[in-house]
């Protein structure tokens, strides 16, 4: 498992019975040469010692917030940059509660708040818990925040009973996490771009015209394509929204500024072209302030077609090509039709006649229409989400 060597891994216990079995999870990370270090929950020590994980990972074990010994040595924001990933195993229905409040009353849940690496959990409990809707609400709500959950396992619980809640198998989450990284250290030589948000186009200094568009999902699908590994650039229109420094992020107002800003960030690997873009400009824009009295006479001409420009460019198309079609009728004629025209790949298409999803909202739902006639309807979900998908498609495709 070659993805995992010099990995830094930070491994957090909480007491369950299945704790025991993290002790196998540090043995197998440390044959394929990760670096550990370890944070025990006040409840985890009922079931392992600290002296039994310092052994086996030959590394510093933490334990409490406010300890001086800890803090001089390196705090909790400290160690949660250090660390490559953040494993919680076992991830009790507390711990998974706790985390879905966004909770810092103790170091693990402090360390995973302050954290901006990605966190897999690994939950393990009784199978009424599993399946309690509290515990399900939490686990999504995790999700989209991007926590990556591995099992649990049908089977025969510690407790007697017998169903789904049983921790997944250490050989099963080193390999699982192998996997990721795997996906990760390909990526990272990957670039990704996507143009979101509206463009503008100026009637007179003042006036524009402009499409109904918040940009939120196309900042999720960047955010989602840089948590994968990809070297990002985010092209946005006007919108209020913030992006991680991670993300490369040009900030434009009109069709032109963002064709010529995406001109100038090619080549790239996979191209997402989520903006809402404005298809008339003005011929000749006002210098001054248009005033009631004037007469007016606003010619508009059509703006290029910076999707089309892109996915048609003879050297330098990407290896992927995603359009967008946002429709309040025909869907499925109309994104079958800007696939072809607009030679794209895949085209996400939504409904935007639906006022509670889409514009303006967290959510969304939408149907990916791809090349080889082949269709897939993602359900309502929140945009992040739906953007984890989008991505999950693309890497399956590039890889
Ligand atoms: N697009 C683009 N440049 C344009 C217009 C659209 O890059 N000048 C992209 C959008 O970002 C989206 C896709 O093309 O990915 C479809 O955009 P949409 O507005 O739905 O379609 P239009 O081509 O504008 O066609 P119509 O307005 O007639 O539906």
């Amino acid at each position: 498992m070659k993805n995992l060597k010099d990995k830094k891994i930070l491994l957090i216990i909480c007491g369950g019975i299945a704790a025991y079995k993290s002790l196998d999870t540090i043995r197998i990370l440390k044959k394929n040469g990760c670096e550990i270090k370890t944070i025990l929950t006040k409840s985890s020590k009922e079931f392992v010692t600290p002296l039994s994980i310092t052994s086996l990972s030959q590394g510093k074990v933490y334990e409490d917030l406010f300890s001086i010994e800890n803090e001089s040595e390196m705090d909790h924001i400290a160690l949660s940059r250090w660390a490559d990933l953040i494993l919680v195993v076992p991830a009790t229905a507390n711990t998974i509660s706790k985390l879905a409040k966004g909770s810092s009353e103790d170091l693990a849940s402090t360390v995973i708040l302050a954290s901006n690496k990605p966190i897999f959990l690994v939950p393990s409990m009784n199978v009424r818990m599993w399946e309690h809707p509290s515990t399900k609400e939490n686990l999504n709500i995790l999700k989209k925040y991007s926590y990556k959950i591995i099992g649990p396992e049908i089977g025969d619980m510690a407790c007697g009973e017998y169903g789904e809640g049983k921790m997944t198998e250490p050989v099963d989450i080193v390999n699982k996490i192998n996997d990721y990284l795997f996906v990760i250290n390909k990526n990272n030589k990957l670039k990704a771009l996507v143009t979101a948000g509206p463009t503008k186009e100026y009637i007179d200094p003042i006036r524009f015209i402009t499409n109904k568009s918040s940009g939120k999902q196309g900042y999720e699908i960047a955010k989602s394509l840089s948590r994968n590994g990809y070297q990002t650039t985010l092209i946005s229109g006007p919108t209020n929204l913030k992006i991680n420094d991670e993300i490369k992020l040009i900030k434009v107002e009109t069709t032109e500024q963002m064709f010529k800003e995406t001109q100038k960030n090619l080549p790239v690997d996979v191209a997402i072209f989520s903006a809402a873009v404005a298809d008339f400009k003005v011929v000749e824009k006002y210098d001054v302030k248009i005033k009631k009295k004037d007469e007016l006479n606003i010619k508009l001409e059509k703006n290029i077609d910076i999707l089309t420009y892109v996915s048609n460019h003879n050297s330098m198309r990407p290896k992927l090509v995603i359009g967008f079609a946002a429709e309040t009728n025909n869907l499925e004629d109309n994104a079958i039709e800007k696939l072809k025209n607009k030679n794209c790949d895949m085209i996400i298409a939504n409904d935007v006649s639906n006022r509670n999803i889409g514009f303006d909202s967290d959510f969304n739902e939408v149907t990916i229409f791809y090349k080889n006639d082949k269709k897939e309807k993602l359900f309502a979900k929140n945009k992040s989400l739906i953007s984890e998908e989008i991505v999950e498609r693309v890497n399956n495709q590039l890889n």
